[in-house]
């Protein structure tokens, strides 16, 4: 599967726009249109529900964006939040030094009298045999050393630009709920094992980002940081490593959920060389991207890494009293941190199709129902028929009281099928003549209309009371085939 495609197909029909088009672009930030914030709040709201809600071991936390500078010092993101990179001195195009090899290189070949070549990634030059030494991009200039280069956006608390108001935009989530631990432990009376959920924005100046919405500078996260006593045994083993497992599986299984197949899903377990700082173990998930079997979300387990950090930078106590043995301990924590903008891709990729109908392509989007956007399209079949278009909008807007809803008058029924089909929209429903009757002949409507379904492309005729009923049924756990049993069947 191209990337090509996604991001046209989110160009063309508002999901994603590049920021700040109009003046040519803001490198590596997009703007989700009407179709891309609907899906991406519905990727949210599940996780949310599924994570926070819906568990008596969770509870969730907004915490600030701008935070106390010496969290980041004591995080160690001052130190260590960094990538090492090297700069052309001939184009000074910046490039991440571990990244460089996996580039493809440009080449002038002196054994062709110095014809120019782009040459795949870690291979030599086919003519002369030379392996790359200069800058992949320019082929001409020499690279620096490389340098640390931190990945933290910086910025000032105040009115004054001096060194006592430097801050930083947060590069995670996640020490908005360590240095939250102990108010959160206080006001909610938590036992362990408990989690705290955050979504949230966090921000990192990405040296090479790129790849559409896999790597980019403003990004969001869904993060749960998780607290174990770590001197707890469970089914006879350390609470912590226990807790570890059941988090990989819940990642695992909430993305087939909602409509990844297992196939394109794989675990990676890091060695001792990636692991970072503060981790005792890390298992990312990986998704089989365009560009590769690439990370979706990882799940560490950051032991009691951050407590003790913060405790010690602010002195103040981050510990539980532990009940039971009589003692202060302080927790050990499993982090499953998913990026919303990489399960945004994920979803997208995995929903879509190009199928043939009848001698037609026809692009749908295989959306499991709670992501999709738009649940229902209600479509007139003749706009000049103002019995039709009354009919239509009156059943928009009462199923518009509990699904996200849209009127399309725009254009042919077979066009509008299709244009829903192509974001995913699992139902339309078609108001025709036989609805409303014929007031010039005085024949009566038979007051049914039209559903369709996205996936099968069958169709049935409801009664217009029925629908909310029979959306509720649709769009909650019956399957299609199960929920209209008993309506008849429509001609396509
Ligand atoms: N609190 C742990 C943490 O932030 P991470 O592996 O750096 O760990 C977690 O990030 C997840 O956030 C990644 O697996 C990915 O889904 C997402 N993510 C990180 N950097 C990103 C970027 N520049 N663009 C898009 N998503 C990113």
């Amino acid at each position: 599967m191209n990337m090509d495609v996604i991001v046209s197909l989110c160009k063309r029909r508002g999901f994603i726009f590049q920021s700040s088009e109009i003046y040519g672009g803001t490198g590596s930030c997009w703007d989700y249109g009407p179709l891309g914030v609907e899906l991406k709040n519905n990727i949210k709201r599940a996780w949310w529900r599924d994570f926070v809600q819906q568990r008596d071991d969770m509870v969730g936390l907004d915490a600030s964006i701008l935070m106390h500078a010496m969290v980041w010092k004591a995080s160690g993101h001052v130190d260590h939040f960094t990538d090492p990179m090297v700069d052309c001195r001939e184009c000074k195009h910046r490039f991440r030094a571990d990244q460089i090899d996996e580039m493809p290189w440009t080449h002038f070949c002196a054994a062709t009298k110095g014809n120019k070549f782009t040459i795949p990634a870690g291979e030599p030059c086919g003519h002369c045999g030379a392996r790359r030494t200069l800058c992949p991009d320019c082929g001409k200039g020499d690279l620096t050393a490389p340098r640390q280069f931190n990945l933290m956006f910086k910025t000032f608390m105040g009115p004054v630009e001096e060194d006592a108001a430097v801050t930083y935009l947060r590069p995670e989530t996640a020490q908005g709920i360590f240095v939250n631990f102990d108010n959160v432990l206080q006001s909610m009376r938590k036992k362990l094992p408990f989690g705290i959920a955050q979504i949230g924005k966090a921000f990192r100046n990405e040296i090479t980002p790129g790849h559409f919405i896999f790597r980019v500078r403003e990004l969001e996260q869904m993060e749960v940081e998780y607290f174990v006593n770590p001197h707890e045994r469970v089914e006879g083993r350390p609470a912590d490593e226990h807790a570890h497992d059941r988090w990989i599986e819940a990642c695992l299984a909430w993305y087939i959920r909602y409509g990844i197949d297992a196939q394109h899903l794989k675990l990676h377990e890091h060695g001792r060389d990636e692991l970072s700082h503060y981790s005792k173990r890390t298992v990312d998930l990986l998704y089989d991207f365009p560009i590769g079997w690439s990370e979706l979300m990882g799940i560490a387990n950051r032991t009691d890494f951050d407590l003790k950090q913060h405790a010690q930078a602010s002195g103040k106590t981050l510990t539980y009293f532990d009940e039971e043995r009589k003692e202060h301990v302080v927790p050990y924590v499993i982090e499953p941190s998913f990026g919303v903008e990489r399960a945004f891709l994920a979803f997208m990729l995995d929903a879509y199709r190009e199928e043939e109908v009848r001698g037609d392509k026809r692009v749908v989007l295989r959306f499991q129902h709670e992501l999709a956007p738009t649940k229902i399209a209600v479509l007139p079949l003749l706009k000049k028929r103002p019995e039709i278009v009354a009919t239509a909008q009156g059943v928009r807007a009462t199923l518009a009281r509990d699904w996200s809803t849209v009127y399309d008058d725009t254009a042919g029924i077979g066009r509008l099928y299709r244009r829903q089909d192509e974001v995913g929209t699992p139902y339309c429903v078609t108001v025709d003549v036989q609805t409303v009757g014929d007031s010039a002949t005085g024949e009566s409507g038979d007051q049914c209309v039209t559903i369709r379904e996205r996936d099968s492309m069958e169709q049935v005729r409801v009664p217009i009371p029925e629908l909310p009923g029979l959306f509720r049924d649709l769009l909650g756990d019956r399957s299609w085939s199960d929920a209209v049993a008993r309506y008849p069947r429509a001609k396509p």
